[in-house]
């Protein structure tokens, strides 16, 4: 990076003090990570932000997603910084409240609904999750899936009983967490397609179902193929294919190991030297973990999948932007999430944080 940024980045934040606290998420890029207070997965970045009381700040280096949940789980002092607010998400873009709505509206006429417990991953708008905690649900992330998943089926009589988890956005991550650790079925499992009247799905399959699947994805996860892990395979014999669960079904299947992206971090960290690695998941991360074992062989699943646009977009000029906004006493890019949203979306927030493990 350009060394005068560097310098005015290490200036602001050291005139910031402890007045700020700064949040990076796997994905960002080495110039942001190397100023970040501390690193994580989405989970243990919300549990971060929740545990800084004393922070005026907290910059969060990711997505808006996240902001958003760090503002509802920070007090009312405190301000959430975003330092670039292009930064979105796709995957939670595909899930706009208004459709949400309808889509609840469709499990009701088909007489679902109370038996019907929301699931929602992290990776939604605050709007989203609050709905989730006005139904009786709650959020999850990559690492707690399960247990989320299980918790939601014990609302509604098990899972072996008949109730149903309406999971969303994320359909991939909702498939592989109930067949994979659940041990549902594929035919459990629909997709409720928000473009499509009725979802595209009859009320007879509706009322089959166990896992209502919102028809998102992630950009980046979604991009690996079976394929690859056969190739990676035939090119690196011995290899561990370690994927992120954003990844298709097949994908994971036929990996050996999947888990969020602090899971993937410490699976190669406890990893003998000499071992060989094909990890599935965003670009930034995967570069950082090669560089950071050379006594390994860390390859990336598929060469020609690239990094995730928005998370790239923080980068060192709207870091330095923000903390030198802050230390000019201008707050830029606040984050702030309507005080109903806000209150019902940290009820969901508050029973992932309670749920076991
Ligand atoms: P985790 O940080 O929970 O592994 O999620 C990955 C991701 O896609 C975040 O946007
Ligand atoms: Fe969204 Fe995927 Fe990027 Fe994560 S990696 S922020 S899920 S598009």
């Amino acid at each position: 990076s350009d060394p005068d940024l560097v310098a005015r980045a290490r200036a602001a934040r050291a005139a910031l003090g402890e007045r700020a606290f700064i949040l990076g998420h796997h994905y960002q890029r080495d110039e942001v990570i190397d100023f970040a207070d501390v690193t994580g997965d989405s989970f243990k970045l919300a549990r971060e932000a929740a545990a800084r009381p004393e922070a005026e700040f907290v910059i969060f280096c990711g997505v808006h997603f996240m902001a958003e949940s760090a503002d509802i789980l920070t007090s009312d002092t405190q301000q959430v910084i975003l330092p670039d607010l292009a930064a979105g998400c796709s995957m939670a873009d595909m899930a706009a409240i208004d459709q949400v709505e309808d889509a609840w509206d469709v499990l009701v006429d088909a007489g679902i609904a109370e038996s019907t417990v929301p699931v929602t991953y992290m990776n939604s708008t605050a709007a989203i999750k609050a709905f989730t905690g006005r139904h009786g649900g709650t959020i999850c992330t990559s690492s707690n899936a399960h247990v989320a998943l299980r918790w939601a089926f014990d609302q509604v009589g098990g899972v072996n009983g008949t109730g149903k988890v309406l999971f969303m956005p994320d359909q991939h991550l909702g498939r592989n967490t109930a067949v994979l650790e659940l041990g549902l079925s594929l035919d459990d499992c629909v997709v409720f397609d928000p473009r499509k009247p009725n979802g595209g799905l009859t009320t007879e399959q509706l009322k089959a179902a166990r896992m209502i699947l919102w028809r998102g994805h992630c950009s980046v996860h979604g991009r690996f193929s079976e394929r690859n892990v056969t190739d990676i395979r035939a090119a690196a014999p011995g290899v561990t294919v370690l994927v992120h669960p954003e990844c298709k079904h097949e994908v994971v299947t036929a990996a050996d190991m999947v888990g969020s992206t602090e899971y993937i971090i410490k699976a190669v960290d406890a990893a003998p030297a000499g071992s060989s690695w094909a990890v599935g998941t965003e670009l930034n991360l995967v570069r950082r973990l090669a560089a950071a074992h050379p006594d390994k062989q860390v390859h990336y699943l598929d060469s020609t999948v690239c990094f995730c646009s928005t998370m790239n977009r923080i980068d060192l000029p709207h870091l330095v932007w923000a903390m030198e906004s802050l230390v000019a006493g201008r707050a830029v890019n606040r984050i702030v999430v309507d005080a109903d949203d806000a209150h019902w979306a940290r009820v969901a927030l508050d029973q992932m944080l309670a749920l076991p493990g």
